[in-house]
């Protein structure tokens, strides 16, 4: 009882609020009348989760989420055949071993987007720019089809689709990917209970021991922040990270904490899938750590200067714990798969 009590308090000390930007209500192309005859769909934030952002402009309807589902597994939208669900799929956490993609689960709570963070801002946002950069969205092609026609217009109340509607409509989907029945979730809600080697995982993840809980934080296991996790020595190519966003000396190889939710099903792992196994990322924490400027702080502490010195026993236990983020619920959830 006494490590169910510290294990909590440390958990509600960890959990960071993201702060809620609100953005001005497009009126132009919303009538009220019509959007009365829309479902409103309502995602469920865990109170262990920061706030979950959905910009005035872009309300959640059950007609939205169907519309970006659809479109999510389509080629049509692309201009080379291809689908968002093929570089993020639903069995790995909606990520990809090949392309080595950004998992999509729990974006909704998150405002930071790719690895060196090119994109910050809302899920609308990074949708727009996934549809006109990287997608180049032609949607002559959905004009003229004999499908998207109607359901733009039920969900948009507009005679032409636009690339915003088709950013908005794949937003509103990717917001609705929430992973939040983990057997760690279950251990959070009193429903399940963790083996022993599990729990020490969790307390070495969650102490000084291992400090891993700092940057992958509870609620989200990441902490909306970019840093140095020692994994280069120099510096080039995509390597430079959050540098290449912000020239800032200070950024070099930075990048946005990925979060460990569902981490057994995303490998191979690192911006550039660099590590094959959850143990070769273990080993690199616990005695690889490259001293560089721009090195977190946090591998300086008087702890850690020579390496975590974990025991074989410590390694097995906490691959034990991350395994507990693994939500099979979502990854064989019927509502995100392809319609
Ligand atoms: C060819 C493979 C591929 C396809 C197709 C693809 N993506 Fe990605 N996606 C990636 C990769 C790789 C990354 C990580 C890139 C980076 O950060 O440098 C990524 C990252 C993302 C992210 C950022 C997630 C985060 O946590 O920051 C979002 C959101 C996203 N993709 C959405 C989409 C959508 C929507 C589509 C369809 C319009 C799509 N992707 C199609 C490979 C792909
Ligand atoms: C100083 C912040 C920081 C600390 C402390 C930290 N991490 Fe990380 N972690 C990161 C960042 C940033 C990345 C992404 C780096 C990259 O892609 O180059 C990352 C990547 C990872 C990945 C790869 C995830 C993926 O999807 O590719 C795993 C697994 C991981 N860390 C586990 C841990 C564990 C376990 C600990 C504790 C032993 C830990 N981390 C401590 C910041 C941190």
């Amino acid at each position: 009882m006494r490590t169910t009590n510290y294990i909590l308090a440390l958990l509600i000390s960890s959990i960071s609020i993201l702060v809620f930007s609100c953005k001005k209500p497009n009126t132009e192309e919303v009538t009220p009348v019509e959007v009365s005859t829309l479902t409103p769909y309502t995602l469920n934030s865990p109170n262990y989760f920061p706030k979950l952002i959905i910009p005035s402009d872009n309300p959640l309807t059950v007609e939205g989420v169907s519309l970006g589902r659809k479109l999510y597994y389509d080629t049509i939208i692309s201009n080379d055949g291809r689908a968002c669900a093929q570089c993020h799929s639903q069995q790995y956490a909606f990520t990809d071993p090949v392309s080595n993609s950004l998992a999509h689960m729990n974006l909704a709570w998150n405002n930071k987007f790719l690895w060196n963070g090119l994109v910050e801002g809302t899920l609308e946002d990074i949708m727009t720019f996934e549809v006109n950069v990287f997608f180049n969205t032609d949607v002559n092609k959905l004009n003229s089809s004999s499908t998207y026609p109607s359901l733009f217009k039920e969900v948009f109340n507009s005679n032409t689709i636009t690339t915003q509607q088709v950013a908005y409509a794949l937003a509103q989907f990717i917001r609705t990917q929430a992973s939040t029945n983990s057997k760690f979730d279950k251990y959070l809600r009193y429903e399940t209970m963790l083996t022993s080697s599990e729990i020490s995982g969790f307390v070495l993840y969650n102490t000084e021991k291992g400090d891993c809980f700092h940057c992958h934080s509870l609620g989200l296991f990441n902490d909306n922040a970019y840093h140095n996790n020692g994994i280069d020595s120099v510096f080039t190519g995509i390597n430079m990270g959050r540098y290449n966003v912000t020239h800032n000396p200070n950024d070099l190889g930075k990048f946005k904490t990925p979060s460990l939710r569902n981490v057994e099903l995303t490998a191979p792992y690192m911006h550039d899938g660099r590590f094959a196994t959850l143990e070769d990322v273990i080993e690199h924490y616990n005695s690889k750590v490259h001293n560089t400027a721009t090195l977190d702080p946090i591998f300086f502490k008087p702890s850690h200067l020579y390496g975590l010195q974990l025991t074989a026993q410590d390694k097995i236990d906490l691959v034990a714990f991350l395994k507990t983020l693994t939500d099979t619920t979502f990854v064989n959830n019927p509502a995100l798969s392809q319609p």
